[in-house]
C-alpha cells in the first residue's frame, strides 16, 4: 500500500509574508543565519509578527551545512526560551538546523508542542515541506539525512522576494539541486504518479527559468517560478526519494565542503549515464535499463529528442553539462582547482562506503556496486 500526504500547509504569492502576523502562536523563536539577520530584507519577517504582536527572539547562529556543535547550541537557546514555535528563514542550512534543534530540543524536555514554519531564502532543498534534515560530522567528515515525519514543518511560506539577493553561484548551485531533486524523484524505485507529477512541473519550470534567475537575479518572474519548483521538486522527493547522486553528494560536502547543489549538478551526467548504462550502444531497445524511459521523458519535458530513447537520454547529458557551463559550475573536481589530486583519490574508498551507506542511495534505480561507485567518483576527477 502506498499513500500520499502533504503535511505542510504552504502559503505563496504578493504579501505571504503576512501569514506571521496571523500564526497561532505567541511566542517564537526565529531561527537563521548571520547574512539573512544582518540584512535589510530581515524586516520583511519581523514587520508582520510585531503587527501580529508576537514575542520574539533571534538565533542567528547558523552556518552552512550545519554540524551537530551548532545543533546543540540551538537546543540550549530553545530549551531557555521555550518557544510555542520556531520560524526557519534561510537556506536549506536554516531550514535543516531548525528541524534537528526542534526535534533534539523535544526529547531532552518535552515542555509542550511546539509549531514549525520554514521560510526558504534560496530556491534549492525544499526543505520546507520535507521530513528531511541534513546534519553534519565534521570530525567524522560526515554527513547525514535525518528522515522523520515529525521533522516535517508545519507551514512553508513562499516569497521570492527573499531570494532576490541570492548571488548568481548560489543560484545556479541551488537551481541544480532543484533539478537533481525533480529527476531522482522520476527515477527512483519509490516514484509515484503523484511525485512524478509535481517533478516533472518542477523540471520544465527549471528548463525555462533556471537560466533567466541566474542571469538576472532581479528577474522577479523568474525568481518566483523557481521558488514554487524548489518547493515542487520537495514535495516529490519527500514522497519518492531520491537517489545514488544525492548519496554520492552527500560525502564531496562532508570531505571536500563543496556546496550541496554544485555537487549535485557535477555529479548529474555520470549519475544519468550510470542508471542509464547508455554507453552500452550493443544493447537492444528491450535491454534497455528501465531507467532509459524515464530519463528519455524527462528530456522530453526539455524540448529535447532525438531519434531513440537512447540517443534522447545522451541529449539530457549533454544539455546538462550545457547548463553548468553556462552557469560556471566546474565540470570536474579538477577543473576547481582548489582540491589536490592526492587528497581527492585518498578520500574515494571512505567517500565511496559512506555513499553506499547513505540513506539516499537506497532507492536509486539501479543497485551500484563498490567498485562502480568508485569509478563514478575517479570519473569526476
Ligand atoms: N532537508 C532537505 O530536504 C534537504 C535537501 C537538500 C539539501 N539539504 C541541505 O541543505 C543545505 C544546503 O542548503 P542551501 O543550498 O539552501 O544553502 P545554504 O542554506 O547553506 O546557504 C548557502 C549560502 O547562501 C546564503 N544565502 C541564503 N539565502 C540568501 C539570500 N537570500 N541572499 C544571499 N545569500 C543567501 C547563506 O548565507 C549561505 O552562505 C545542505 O546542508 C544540504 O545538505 C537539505
Ligand atoms: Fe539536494
Amino acid at each position: 500500500m502506498k499513500s500520499f500526504e502533504i503535511k505542510t500547509k504552504i502559503f505563496f504569492g504578493d504579501q505571504a509574508l503576512d501569514r506571521l502576523s496571523e500564526i497561532p502562536y505567541k511566542k517564537v523563536l526565529v531561527i537563521t543565519d548571520p547574512f539573512m539577520a544582518g540584512s535589510n530584507m530581515f524586516r520583511l519577517v519581523t514587520d508582520p509578527l510585531k503587527k501580529g504582536n508576537k514575542e520574539f527572539e533571534i538565533f542567528k547562529d547558523v552556518v552552512p551545512d550545519p554540524p551537530i556543535e551548532k545543533i546543540s547550541e540551538g537546543v540550549k537557546a530553545m530549551l531557555a526560551y521555550k518557544p510555542d514555535a520556531i520560524i526557519a528563514v534561510g537556506g536549506g542550512s536554516a531550514i535543516d538546523s531548525s528541524k534537528s534543534i526542534r526535534e533534539f530540543a523535544l526529547r531532552v524536555d518535552h515542555y509542550g508542542d511546539v509549531g514549525l514554519i520554514a521560510i526558504p531564502t534560496t530556491s534549492g532543498t525544499g526543505s520546507e515541506v520535507t521530513s528531511f534534515a541534513v546534519v553534519s560530522d565534521p570530525k567524522e567528515q560526515m554527513k547525514y539525512p535525518l528522515v522523520s515525519p515529525e521533522l516535517t514543518p508545519d507551514e512553508a511560506i513562499l516569497d521570492a522576494e527573499l531570494v532576490k539577493s541570492v548571488p548568481p553561484s548560489v543560484t545556479a548551485d541551488t537551481g541544480m539541486d532543484v533539478f537533481t531533486h525533480a529527476i531522482e524523484a522520476c527515477v527512483s524505485v519509490d516514484r509515484n504518479e503523484f511525485a512524478t507529477a509535481l517533478a516533472e512541473k518542477a523540471i520544465e519550470i527549471c528548463g525555462v527559468f533556471l537560466l533567466r534567475a541566474y542571469l538576472d537575479g532581479n528577474d522577479t518572474h523568474a525568481r518566483q517560478k523557481m521558488h514554487a519548483a524548489s518547493c515542487l521538486a520537495g514535495l516529490a522527493f519527500n514522497s519518492a526519494s531520491l537517489g545514488l547522486n544525492h548519496g554520492m553528494a552527500h560525502q564531496l560536502g562532508a570531505t571536500f565542503h563543496i556546496p550541496h547543489g554544485r555537487a549535485n549538478a557535477m555529479l548529474l551526467p555520470h549519475i544519468i549515464e550510470f542508471n542509464s548504462d547508455i554507453n552500452k550502444h550493443s544493447k537492444s531497445r528491450s535491454e534497455y535499463l528501465p531507467a532509459v524511459r524515464r530519463y528519455s521523458t524527462v528530456a522530453q519535458i526539455l524540448g529535447l529528442s532525438s531519434y531513440n530513447e537512447i540517443m534522447t537520454v545522451r541529449s539530457l547529458v549533454n544539455w546538462v553539462q550545457f547548463m553548468l557551463k553556462e552557469m560556471d559550475i566546474p565540470l570536474s573536481i579538477s577543473q576547481m582547482g582548489t582540491i589536490s589530486e592526492e587528497e581527492y583519490f585518498g578520500a574515494i574508498d571512505r567517500m565511496a562506503d559512506a555513499a553506499l551507506a547513505d540513506a539516499c542511495t537506497e532507492t536509486n534505480p539501479r543497485v551500484p556496486r563498490k567498485a562502480e561507485v568508485v569509478q563514478i567518483y575517479k570519473d569526476l576527477w
